[in-house]
């Protein structure tokens, strides 16, 4: 295709999940010219399917003596040596006012009793204190109340993001678009926020919708931004297990798991039993590894699920519709029957280098959410703490753009341009194969080695002209990247399960890896 378009704005911001359609909001609230971007639909997008909830500890609404200091005890425990403590505490304490301001603006919490809101657990946390919507279908309500608020804002759907445009010091002033037939644009600006997601695509077996490719995290790496903590992918320990599943595969809540429900092996024995002193809720890395090892250990080879028992949780339907309904689809009845789950790729912990604020090492390159890497997640993300991330940063990131505008320290986008590229790209199921095989839960040097060298193996190499192209491109980056700070890190902690290297090594390892590609992308 030919031909070319362009459009203007302060800031483009690349994703309408949580923490996108957040900052285009507070964005718009400051006075910037908005313009966002997003390959699907407005609604589409992780957010939406997020169903447990949002761990905050609101002002005014305890009544179990728990606290932000506790909350922020829990993150750093799941984190295993990895959070940043400053990011951590920042983002905890700003979530009450982040919250606050999502309720006043429309988003209904499901309520509890005395007046105060319903709260549940989840893995790792050591109160109640998740917040919870439609019972487990919390993404879906956050989405829909930012969706409603954002009448009249510019937003380009079904277009998306291919590259950042860079001047000649390396600074980003836009990014080039395909439209939805293809045809490339430039949307000028000198500032652009990443509210991209995650990369729950690299694998075979994710909760992840099919859009979530890694684009913003291979944007950001090609336009020469730090990037750490790639080897740290959180698997769920229970989405819905069916034969054969590919793509997105429903989620089983860990709140079910909150609201007393016992993962069981074939056999019946508890799988949790004598692993860690939060049974059934420990952090979730401790759960998913326990039900690998238990599949690895079932008589007569290795077996593919495990059972998740939810007989016991009065009204399981009105508490858990959507789980409810996606059990239904295969012929299960949560309240009588146990719930058959297996461990799927669920979040990123890693991302582009980004502060509280969204700042990364590119001046004029913002990222907030699951794209970004703060320090709130560390080695393991402890649950639900990402749709709060999301809020607090998206804010921040707006706020940011503001203060970097006013003082005058962005880059003039008219002097931007888009690099001239040809990138790897490796065959799509072939790398989700290898990732799925040697790159996931339980990892080795040869494995690694192996992958490593499958996806060499695979590679064309070509220009990005069609959504599919760069969302190739972008999984073979991501994987490459990933694949090799796996290789690296010679011990296990949180996500990263080496059984070459089964313990943790605090004197070798306690530390991040950071990764920084040219700007030419190679
Ligand atoms: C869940 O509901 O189990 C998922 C929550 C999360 O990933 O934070």
């Amino acid at each position: 295709k030919t031909g070319s378009w362009e459009a203007r704005a302060d800031l483009v911001v690349v994703g309408s999940g949580v923490a996108g359609l957040t900052a285009a909001l507070r964005a718009r609230e400051l006075g910037l010219r908005v313009l966002l971007v997003t390959k699907a639909a407005i609604e589409d997008g992780n957010t939406r399917w997020a169903q447990g909830g949002v761990a905050v500890v609101l002002d005014g609404e305890r009544d179990d003596g728990d606290s932000v200091a506790r909350h922020v005890e829990d993150t750093l425990a799941a984190g295993a040596g990895l959070c940043e403590p400053d990011a951590v505490r920042t983002i905890l304490h700003a979530g009450p006012a982040a919250v606050s301001w999502l309720r006043s603006r429309g988003a209904r919490f499901d309520p509890g009793t005395g007046g105060l809101l319903a709260r549940t657990r989840e893995g790792g946390h050591s109160a109640f204190r998740v917040i919870h919507a439609g019972g487990d279908a919390t993404g879906a309500e956050v989405q829909r109340s930012l969706v409603a608020q954002s009448a009249g804002l510019p937003v380009l759907e079904r277009h998306i993001a291919v590259d950042a445009l860079l001047t000649p010091r390396g600074e980003v002033g836009g990014v080039a678009v395909l439209d939805p037939d293809g045809v490339p644009g430039r949307l000028r600006a000198p500032a652009v926020l990443l509210a991209t997601g995650g990369l729950g695509q690299l694998y075979q077996a994710t909760s992840n919708p099919e859009i979530a490719t890694g684009d913003g995290l291979a944007l950001a790496l090609r336009a020469g931004a730090p990037a750490a903590d790639l080897e740290f992918v959180q698997f769920h320990p229970t989405v819905l297990y069916t034969p054969g599943a590919r793509g997105r595969c429903p989620l089983v809540t860990e709140a079910v798991r909150g609201e007393g429900a016992v993962l069981v092996d074939g056999a019946g024995a508890p799988v949790m039993h004598g692993v860690h002193p939060l049974g059934d809720l420990a952090p979730r890395d401790v759960v998913s590894a326990a039900i690998t090892r238990r599949m690895a250990a079932a008589p007569g080879g290795i077996e593919d699920h495990v059972f998740l028992d939810a007989t016991g949780i009065s009204g399981f339907d009105r508490r858990f519709p959507t789980v409810q309904a996606a059990c239904r689809a295969i012929g299960v009845d949560p309240a009588r029957e146990p719930i058959p789950v297996t461990p799927a790729a669920h979040f990123a912990c890693g991302g582009v280098l980004a502060g509280t604020d969204g700042r990364t090492g590119v001046r004029g390159l913002y990222a907030a959410g699951e794209v970004a890497r703060t320090g709130l997640h560390g080695a393991n993300r402890l649950a639900s703490n990402s749709l709060l991330e999301g809020l607090v940063a998206g804010t921040a990131a707006a706020e940011a753009v503001a203060a970097d505008l006013a003082a005058g320290l962005l880059a003039d986008p008219r002097q931007a341009a888009e690099p001239d590229r040809v990138v790897p790209v490796a065959e799509r199921d072939a790398l989700q194969r290898v990732m799925s095989r040697y790159a996931a839960l339980g990892r080795d040097a040869d494995g690694l080695a192996v992958a490593g060298s499958v996806l060499d193996l695979r590679l064309t190499h070509g220009p990005m002209r069609k959504q599919r192209e760069v969302e190739d491109a972008a999984l073979t980056l991501v994987a490459h990247a990933l694949v090799a700070a796996a290789a690296r890190r010679t011990e296990s902690r949180g996500c990263h399960l080496r059984s070459d290297f089964p313990g943790r090594d605090d004197e070798s390892w306690r530390r991040s890896q950071f990764i920084r590609l040219s700007p030419s992308g190679q």
